[in-house]
C-alpha cells in the first residue's frame, strides 16, 4: 500500500530515536496504521548530522518552510521546540493542509487556542501525546479511557529532569549542578534548562492536561509556578527525617472558583507511591469520580520513549487520514468549542 508521508522538522534526540523506532518496528507499526509510514524528507539546520542520522534513507534540507508547503507530504512532525519559528510553520502546515505530529508543549501552553482553532477550521488533525510526559500515554489515557468520568483532579511528577536531580542529590549526596550536567548529557533537559529547574516545562504540560481534563482554554498563563533552584541537600535530608520525600509536582484540580493550576515542590509522605518515582521517571495521578484514583507511569523524556509517543501518533493520524471522510471521528483534535474560559 502507498505510504503516508511525514516531513520531519527538526533531528535532535526524539527526531534521533523517531527514526530508531520506526527503522526497528517500521513492519508492525505498518501493520497497525493500515499503510508504511515513510519520513520522506527531514528538515534541520545542521545537515551533515541529518545525512548521518537518516542515513540517505530520505530527502535532507534546512529549509522547514519548503518541507510544510511541500505537496508529497501529509504529516508534518514538529520536533524544533520553541514557540516563535514553530508557531509559524505549524500554522502554515495547518494552512497547508497538512495533519501536524508535535512534542512542543511550550507551542501548544502557550498558542495551543490559535493553534487548535486553526486544525478546526482546516479539517486537520494537531496531535501531541509526545508533549506531555514523554512515553506515557497520558494524553490518550484522558481523552479515551477516563472519557466518561468527570475528572477531579491531576497531580503529577513531569519534569524528568527535576525529578533526576532530587533523586540523585538525595541518594549520592550530589550537588545540584553536578546532577543538571548528567540531566542535559542524558538528554532530558531542555535547550534552555532554566525551564526545567524553574518549573516552567512541568507548568506547560500541566496546562495542556489541564484543558483536556476540564476544557478550559490553556492557562499556563494564569498558572503557579515554582521550581526546585532554591532547595539544597538539607532540605532534602530533613524532609526524609521526617518521612516526606520532595517532589517537583504539578497539580491542577477543580475548585468552586473555576481550575487551579500550580507547580512547585511537595512533601509526599514516604509510604506513597508517587514519593518513591525516582530519576527521570514520570508519574501522573488521575481522579475521575467513576474510576476512582489512576496512576501512569514511565519514562517522561528521553529519545525512544519521547518517539514511542510521537509513532502513536502517527499512526493514529494515518489511520484517520486513510479513513473515509464521512467515517472519521476526529478524537485526536482538541475541540476548541468546547472551551470554556475559567477563573484560576
Ligand atoms: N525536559 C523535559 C523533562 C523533557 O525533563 O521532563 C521531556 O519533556
Amino acid at each position: 500500500m502507498k505510504p503516508i508521508n511525514v516531513g520531519l522538522l527538526g533531528i535532535g534526540t526524539v527526531g534521533g530515536g523517531t527514526f530508531s523506532v520506526l527503522a526497528r518496528n517500521g513492519e508492525e507499526i505498518a501493520r497497525r496504521a493500515g499503510r508504511p509510514i515513510q519520513v520522506s524528507v527531514v528538515a534541520d539546520r545542521n545537515l551533515e548530522r541529518t545525512r548521518r542520522l537518516t542515513k540517505d534513507s530520505c530527502r535532507v534540507t534546512d529549509d522547514a518552510f519548503a518541507v510544510v508547503s511541500d505537496p508529497d507530504v501529509d504529516i508534518v512532525v514538529e520536533l524544533i521546540g520553541g514557540d516563535s519559528v514553530a508557531k509559524e510553520l505549524v500554522l502554515q502546515a495547518i494552512a497547508n493542509g497538512k495533519h501536524v505530529v508535535t512534542a512542543n508543549k511550550a507551542l501548544l501552553a502557550k498558542h495551543g487556542n490559535e493553534i487548535f482553532a486553526a486544525a478546526q477550521k482546516k479539517g486537520v488533525m494537531v496531535a501531541f501525546e509526545a508533549a506531555v510526559a514523554g512515553g506515557i500515554p497520558i494524553i490518550k489515557a484522558l481523552r479515551e479511557g477516563l472519557t466518561a468520568n468527570r475528572i477531579e483532579w491531576i497531580a503529577g511528577i513531569i519534569n524528568g529532569t527535576t525529578n533526576f536531580i532530587l533523586s540523585e542529590m538525595r541518594d549520592k549526596g550530589l550537588s545540584f549542578d553536578v546532577v543538571l550536567k548528567e540531566a542535559q548529557r542524558l538528554g532530558y533537559a531542555e535547550a534552555d534548562p532554566t525551564f526545567d529547574v524553574e518549573g516552567v516545562d512541568a507548568a506547560h504540560k500541566l496546562s495542556i492536561m489541564s484543558a483536556i481534563a476540564f476544557g478550559n482554554s490553556m492557562s499556563f498563563d494564569q498558572a503557579h509556578i515554582e521550581g526546585i533552584s532554591q532547595l539544597d541537600a538539607a532540605d532534602i535530608r530533613y524532609a526524609e527525617q521526617l518521612g516526606y520525600r520532595i517532589k517537583l509536582l504539578g497539580i491542577t484540580k477543580r475548585t468552586s472558583e473555576g481550575v487551579e493550576l500550580r507547580v512547585h515542590p511537595t512533601l509526599i509522605p514516604t509510604r506513597r507511591l508517587i514519593a518513591n518515582v525516582e530519576g527521570a521517571m514520570n508519574a501522573v495521578l488521575v481522579k475521575g469520580d467513576a474510576v476512582g484514583p489512576t496512576l501512569y507511569y514511565g519514562k517522561g523524556a528521553g529519545a525512544e520513549p519521547t518517539a514511542s509517543a510521537v509513532i502513536a501518533d502517527l499512526v493514529d493520524v494515518t489511520r484517520m487520514h486513510t479513513a473515509d471522510p464521512e467515517h472519521r471521528v476526529p478524537h485526536l483534535a482538541f475541540q476548541p468549542d468546547a472551551m470554556v474560559d475559567l477563573p484560576i
